[in-house]
């Protein structure tokens, strides 16, 4: 694919009429549509013979034994710290910057996310303030800790935007505090790390936590409109996740209902209702199927923003680091204030008004109204992340994104920093 430049091809810039460029549009191809009408057409509409198929080759896809599908990634995270048997009177590593699902499945447990600050280039948790939080929670400094003693019991990191963090040093964190680590891995399908260049690449899923948890979201990488999956080497913790995903029956409704199993099922835990469809699994199987392509385009496209938007002084870029296959789930930036004479939230009207959807990812947990009221997390403790949002944007980037609506955003922006500069 060629891409000419938009400074070569639009001097000035002058954007097209009504060209609006969405933030993200799913690349939805003929064979999902013909695999779903297949599934209406069975009579099979719930968890059942896709949904098994999706199961087995996202396992496969991504190196793991075995693989739950489930109707959110929130729902396969909250399985994984219910299946670790997380509880009141502990606490979880959390980072702040994050979105809302990493810590309130912490809370559904009735345990306490610890959230720590993040790396201001990559945005993943600071493993350093990791250990900061670690041990002021354990000497009672924790604004968190002041209502009950809390026992720290495991880590949640998140690979935000789909750059996958240094896994040896989580590990070694999670060892040194005899810590569980479950992976956010909502925007980490597919990606994969390495600790250096002689070592092997290992894939997100690919034994890389006790449970890895993706997304399927509609703007995520891959796509079952709402889904998520829950990865995990363990044969015990795939079972307790596996039952509790349905109400917490003996063995789930397609062997109840195919007749392969007995239809005398038992409760045996009060479980909760998360299993995918195979209607959303006849979306997954081909989505899977093209998974890597799409991610080839999406990174010739962040490859293509770096290079256009470089020499914007207002702009600072995301890294790209040598050891890692990025997913590119999305491309933030991060504006420098200091070269601007407008405000982030000015930047993204004015990008709007110009036809670019745009998005922040994300306003940091500690200043959201339940944890800055409930947990009371001063902005201080997080001297990277408050800072940090206020200058956040998410530019679109998506598989199919035509020529002229990259040009366009990659215009729209050069204008815009041009146009404002301090
Ligand atoms: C980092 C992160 N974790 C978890 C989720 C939740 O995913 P889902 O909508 O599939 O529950 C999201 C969704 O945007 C996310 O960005």
């Amino acid at each position: 694919m060629v891409l000419s430049s938009p400074r070569d091809s639009l001097s000035g810039h002058t954007p097209p009429a009504a060209m609006n460029v969405p933030f993200f549009r799913p690349s939805i191809g003929e064979a999902e549509i013909a695999e779903v009408v297949n599934c209406l057409r069975s009579g099979w509409l719930t968890t059942g013979p896709t949904t098994k198929r999706f199961e087995s080759a996202f396992a496969e896809a991504v190196g793991g034994k075995h693989a739950v599908a489930v109707n959110s990634c929130t729902a396969a995270l909250h399985l994984a710290v219910e299946a670790l048997g997380l509880s009141r009177g502990q606490a979880v590593l959390v980072p702040t910057m994050t979105f809302a699902a990493t810590a309130e499945i912490v809370r559904y447990q009735g345990a306490v996310p610890v959230l720590v600050d993040c790396d201001p280039q990559t945005f993943n948790m600071d493993l350093d303030d990791a250990e900061r939080k670690i041990k002021m929670l354990r000497a009672g400094k924790l604004p968190a800790a002041e209502t009950e003693p809390l026992s720290i019991v495991g880590i949640i990191p998140v690979h935000v935007s789909g750059l996958m963090m240094d896994l040896d040093a989580v590990n070694a964190l999670a060892r040194r505090h005899g810590l569980w680590v479950v992976e956010d891995a909502a925007h980490a399908f597919p990606a994969a790390w390495r600790s250096s260049e002689s070592a092997p690449w290992q894939r997100c899923g690919e034994g890389t936590a006790a449970v890895s948890c993706f997304s399927f979201y509609a703007n995520k990488t891959i796509t079952t409109g709402e889904g998520g999956m829950a990865v995990t080497d363990s044969e015990e913790l795939a079972s307790r996740m596996r039952m509790m995903s349905l109400h917490g029956l003996s063995h789930d409704a397609w062997g109840r209902y195919s007749g392969g199993v007995s239809w005398d099922y038992r409760i045996v835990e009060a479980g909760y209702k998360y299993n995918l469809t195979d209607v959303a699994a006849a979306i997954g199987v081909h989505q899977l199927a093209r998974a890597e392509s799409m991610r080839l385009e999406r990174e010739t496209i962040a490859r293509w923003y770096l290079e256009e938007l470089v020499d914007l002084e207002a702009l600072e870029l995301p890294v790209v680091l040598e050891n890692r296959l990025h997913a590119w789930h999305l491309f933030p930036v991060r504006l420098r204030l200091d070269k601007l004479s407008i405000d982030r939230n000015a930047f993204i009207t004015h990008l709007r008004a110009a036809g670019v959807g745009c998005s922040v990812h994300w306003r940091p947990l500690h200043l959201h109204p339940y944890y800055s009221e409930r947990f009371a997390w001063p902005a201080e403790l997080f001297p990277v992340a408050s800072p940090l949002w206020e200058r956040l944007v998410t530019l679109p980037l998506f598989p199919g994104m035509r020529d002229e609506e990259r040009a366009h955003v990659v215009g729209a922006v050069r204008d815009l920093c041009r146009q404002n500069h301090a």
